[in-house]
């Protein structure tokens, strides 16, 4: 895609992991504000007290966990957090499970700290599978990674499903990483937190971020909670490897998380794009998909096509539409991943687009 660009092909990106949103106006002077009188030094390296606390009090009002301000580190993005927490839990020989399809990084983590990925792939319609989950279950099983709404799917999880997997890891004494990050991108549904169901106290580590809900990928705050056995091990790692997040951007992450914060315009905006897009792709009767309720992306499997993903991507690349292959995300090699985080008129020329590849393929 990058070489076609410099070549000066038009292509539009729907392969994007984030928002095309600006930065909401009362973050960004915020984050003037604090530069401007002189907030550019180190911080603590859990983070400013007052955005732990903003944080603790999200956590508690918003998702039910029972958290405290010495329960929260804020960290450079959420990446950073889960990082963290592989490295702090997974140890070599450690069985991790991830239901896939699921964002690539995590098994990269889990690898790099010396455990083991077990990959449990979930069938159409990507609800979780519990049973298999049981069936993967080993004396070696450290930990349950779970993300909900999902990036590839768009998948949200209901209670249900998140309170079997809640019973399993109290019932073994398993961890659960828990990523929240698309937690404000829901269109239709609630979302659980698995920390809130009782008895997860000790077990679950809840990881969320300001990128999604807030448009700030660029600016690198994250945070996580957890127990404070946890948390301390977290800090240490923090402590002795990034310090800290950028100071005057903690400030900033303390505006946003204030109810002034316009996220509302943004999540409409997002669901007209899905309902848009679901609606033309069904048309093309090539993609076989169940309308997500959460993130933005939509993960069809492309085999009516006849091609796999990673063909059927260079074919649209070639027609000016970036999607990125399933593949990528645990061994969907039927599948792409389109995102809709872009604008309108650009969905509207890519569906123009799309309609132009799959027609070719009937004739
Ligand atoms: C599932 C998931 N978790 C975490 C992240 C990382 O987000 P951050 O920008 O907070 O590091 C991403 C980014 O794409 C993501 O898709």
């Amino acid at each position: 895609m990058r070489e076609l660009q410099a070549r000066g092909v038009n292509i539009i990106q729907l392969d994007v992991g984030e928002p095309d949103f600006a930065t909401p106006g009362n973050v960004i002077n915020a984050a003037e504000r604090a530069m401007e009188t002189g907030f550019t030094h180190y911080t603590p390296s859990a983070g400013i007290p007052e955005l732990r606390e903003a944080v603790a009090e999200k956590l508690r009002i918003n998702n039910h966990l029972d958290v405290k301000k010495e329960n929260v580190v804020i960290t450079p993005g959420s990446k950073q957090a889960l990082f963290y927490a592989v490295m702090a839990l997974v140890d070599e020989g450690d069985e991790v499970i991830i239901p896939t399809p699921a964002w690539p990084s995590y098994m990269e983590m889990v690898t790099l700290a010396g455990g083991k990925v077990k990959e449990i792939p979930s069938s159409y319609g990507f609800q979780l599978d519990i049973e298999a989950l049981k069936s993967a279950l080993s004396d070696k099983t450290k930990m349950i990674i779970v993300n909900s709404p999902c990036n590839p799917t768009g998948y949200v999880a209901n209670e249900k499903e998140l309170k079997a997997i809640a019973d399993i890891a109290k019932e073994h004494s398993i961890y659960v990483l828990s990523d929240e990050i698309y937690e404000r991108l829901i269109y239709e549904g609630d979302h659980v937190s698995i920390g809130s169901f009782p008895g997860m106290d000790e077990l679950v580590i809840t990881v969320n971020g300001f990128s999604k809900a807030y448009a700030m990928t660029g600016w690198r705050l994250g945070y996580i909670a957890a127990c404070k056995t946890i948390i301390s091990a977290v800090t240490k790692l923090q402590q002795h490897s990034a310090s800290q997040a950028a100071s005057f951007v903690q400030k900033a992450g303390l505006e946003a998380l204030k109810p002034e914060t316009a996220v509302k315009p943004m999540v409409k905006e997002f669901k007209t794009r899905r309902n848009y897009i679901c609606n033309e792709l069904k048309k093309m009767k090539v993609f076989d998909f169940r309308v997500p309720a959460g993130a933005f992306y939509i993960f069809p499997d492309v085999s009516k096509t006849g091609m796999n993903g990673d063909k059927f991507c260079d074919l649209l690349l070639d027609k000016g539409v970036s999607t990125t292959p399933g593949e990528a995300f645990g061994g969907f090699g039927w599948n792409i991943r389109i995102s809709y985080a872009n604008s309108m008129e650009n969905l509207k020329e890519a569906v123009s687009r799309m309609e132009t590849v799959v027609e070719s393929l009937k004739a």
